[in-house]
């Protein structure tokens, strides 16, 4: 395969199951994903790894979440959100550690630790693993920011689910050029 056809083949997995990448694969993945483009070279970015047991503690994290939104979280719902940490092996949180720059402002911190999630992704799709970048309301909170030993300051920019892909997946419409181009001519 070509790296035009490579890369022209990326998408999301969303059924995975194990094993998760090991530590060799992991450690070239990370690797090719650290070369994002980067203003300043601040490196204003962390790859949390949260795999096995760790798991739980983190769909416990995500079930107070719900929590601090409805107190009267029922037992279905609590244990669905809790399940949601289990769907992969492997997760990897990306995390945007945003600081004040006199000359780089935090959109393009934020942004760079973007192109480290979809290097990520796409590092991992050619190791032959499937990953899905996920957020949600476990996103924002500052209980979930903390728990996973975070500053406020600091922008979770997705939860990428790792693991073997469980099934082929069907592959959605993409634009195409035309779709999303304009000559601008002055
Ligand atoms: C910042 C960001 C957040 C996302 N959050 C979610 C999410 O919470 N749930 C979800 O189903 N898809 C989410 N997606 C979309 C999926 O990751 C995925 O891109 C989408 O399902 C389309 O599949 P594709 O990657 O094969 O195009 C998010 C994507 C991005 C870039």
């Amino acid at each position: 395969m070509t790296p035009i056809d490579f890369l022209s083949s990326r998408m999301s997995v969303s059924k995975l199951m194990s094993p998760a990448p090991n530590d060799a694969v992991l450690e070239r993945v990370i690797n090719a994903a650290c070369r994002a483009p980067d203003h300043g070279a601040l490196r204003a970015w962390r790859i949390l790894i949260v795999r096995g047991d760790a798991r739980s503690a983190f769909g416990d994290l995500m079930v107070n979440v719900e929590r601090e939104k409805d107190p009267n979280l029922d037992e279905g719902r609590a244990s669905a959100t809790k399940q949601k940490a289990l769907r992969a092996p492997m997760i990897l949180v990306v995390v945007s550690t945003t600081k004040a720059h006199g000359k780089i402002p935090a959109i393009e911190q934020v942004l760079t630790a973007g192109c480290v999630a979809h290097g990520l992704l796409l590092a991992l799709q050619a190791e032959g693993f499937g990953a899905v970048w996920k957020t949600g309301g476990a996103t924002y909170a500052e209980s979930m920011k903390a728990g996973l030993g975070l500053a406020s300051t600091d922008d979770i920019v997705g939860f990428l689910y790792v693991g073997t892909p469980a099934a082929p997946q069907q592959d959605s419409p993409r634009p195409k050029m035309s779709d999303v181009t304009t000559e601008w001519t002055g």
